[in-house]
């Protein structure tokens, strides 16, 4: 009798173990989209903002205000690839209501950590929006390009060539920790919008600039020849020592930009450049598992931050639309996708929440927004082939631009009177002011 043989308990267990997680079936658009659909409610159950008296466009803690940028990004391709509108008008209303004063994204209340990273997933939001057409403000509201376009001016009026030949600084703020720091991430999120807004507007300063990024990156070693990023450099160095920890939103970023260059360019340089990232990308399949994405520096330790729980969505999303400008990729990237978002689904329960962790195929019980983002994009990301493309000004993008957008940003927006005493960083600031005050009265005592 084989009732209790292994094969007999292991099919029963598996049975029990599956039973409650999400279906998916890859290769059908229906299946597809009703998994992703399970999985946004999942993600948008974590946002408020909408609800009188809440600040739209802010996550509540511990997510800090990009991965909220993030997330609006995630929806807009979410409506774009599924065809469910439920959540624009939510994500309409936080994507005007975070442009901050000088229409840039750079809110003078997130400036007590404002990174150019963070500013840039807003901007590549609002440069989704446009490339997705997604429905366009009023007249007397910024416009998605514009908005785009703001986030690109102020980032190039930053590039920094007084140490390290050049490059964008992490903080944008003198004031702020990692003022000192030049990191990929941020030279990705420039890159990225550059090369887009080169191939919306067709206009070569941001090409340009796209090529000047890709060139220093590599100048510094936070990029390899085959083709690896990695995570930033201490600028008081000079950059001369790079610090190598990879992770997937870091290759995705650059994916996409360069995706974006080959395909305005159509030259074999950026092809092969395209070519080289995308093997670059097999790091991060996880060996216990043929094509699952893993993030390899914190997954296995079970170490990764909030942060980092969503980086496999940014990676996923970029593969998509990768795939759609440059379509020869599809074959390559398709089966990652394919197999990640199989084995997303697995660790997904059918109430559209999601563990972490893909490649052991067991939910992992953790959840948060990181965790919905990355399994909504893998799943929707699937769709992105049989998807209308990115769009630009000349077939059929509707933003109205502003090539000068951004111009009257200010880099030091700190006005003392809205700094509360409930801020601990700012409270921290003026104390340093305070003190420096005390010091150099004292200095003046001495001195005359
Ligand atoms: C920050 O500024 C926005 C406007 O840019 C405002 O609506 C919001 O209430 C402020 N506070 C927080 C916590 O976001
Ligand atoms: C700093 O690094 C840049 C880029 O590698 C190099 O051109 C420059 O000479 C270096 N400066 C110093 C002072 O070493
Ligand atoms: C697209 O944008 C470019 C640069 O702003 C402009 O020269 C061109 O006229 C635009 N084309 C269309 C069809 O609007
Ligand atoms: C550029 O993108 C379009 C989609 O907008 C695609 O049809 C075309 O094949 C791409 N060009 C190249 C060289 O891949
Ligand atoms: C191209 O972009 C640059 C940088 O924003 C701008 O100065 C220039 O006017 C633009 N050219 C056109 C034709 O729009």
């Amino acid at each position: 009798m084989k009732l209790f043989s292994p094969e007999v308990l292991g099919a029963v267990l598996f049975i029990a173990s599956t039973a409650d997680a999400i279906s998916l079936t890859i290769d059908s658009a229906d299946s597809v989209k009703s998994a992703a659909g399970a999985v946004a409610k999942g993600l948008t159950s974590y946002y408020t903002g909408y609800r009188p008296g809440d600040v739209p466009g802010n996550l509540p803690d511990p997510y800090y205000w990009w991965e909220a940028g993030a997330m609006f990004n995630a929806l807009i391709d979410y409506w774009h690839y599924t065809g469910d509108d439920q959540y624009n008008e939510i994500i309409f209303q936080a994507l005007l209501h975070q442009t901050g004063e000088d229409d840039d994204y750079m809110p003078v209340n997130q400036s007590q950590s404002l990174g150019n990273d963070d500013q840039g997933f807003w901007g590549m939001a609002a440069m989704s929006a446009a490339e997705r057409g997604f429905k366009d403000p009023p007249a007397d509201q910024p416009q998605w390009l514009a908005l785009a376009q703001a986030v690109f001016n102020t980032q190039a009026s930053r590039w920094d060539t007084t140490t390290c030949g050049g490059g964008l600084r992490w903080q944008i703020f003198t004031f702020n920790n990692g003022y000192n720091y030049k990191n990929t991430i941020s030279n990705g999120c420039f890159f990225n919008v550059a090369a887009r807004l080169a191939r919306y507007t067709g206009n070569n300063t941001y090409s340009d600039w796209a090529e000047k990024t890709w060139d220093w990156v590599r100048s510094i070693s936070l990029s390899d020849d085959t083709v690896h990023f990695f995570d930033g450099s201490d600028d008081l160095k000079n950059c001369s020592e790079v610090n190598h920890i990879q992770w997937t939103y870091n290759a995705g970023i650059f994916m996409l930009g360069a995706a974006h260059m080959y395909n305005y360019t159509e030259s074999e340089t950026w092809k092969s450049r395209l070519d080289g990232i995308i093997k670059g990308v097999s790091v991060f399949l996880s060996p216990d598992a043929n094509n699952v994405i893993y993030e390899v520096a914190c997954e296995p330790h079970n170490t990764c931050d909030e942060d980092q729980r969503s980086f496999k969505a940014y990676l996923a999303r970029w593969i998509g639309s990768t795939m759609q400008v440059a379509p020869y990729t599809q074959e390559t990237l398709m089966p990652i996708l394919q197999a990640s978002a199989a084995a997303a689904a697995k660790v997904c329960a059918d109430d559209g929440t999601c563990g972490q962790v893909w490649y052991t195929g067991t939910d992992d019980g953790l959840r948060g927004v990181g965790e919905q983002m990355s399994a909504l994009e893998v799943m929707q990301n699937l769709l992105a082939p049989s998807s209308s493309p990115p769009l630009t000004n000349t077939t059929g993008g509707t933003s109205i631009g502003n090539p000068n957008a951004g111009a009257d940003s200010k880099d030091s927006p700190i006005v003392f009177s809205q700094v509360t005493a409930g801020d601990k960083a700012g409270a921290g600031f003026l104390t340093t002011l305070v003190l420096v005050g005390i010091l150099a009265g004292a200095y003046w005592m001495i001195a005359y």
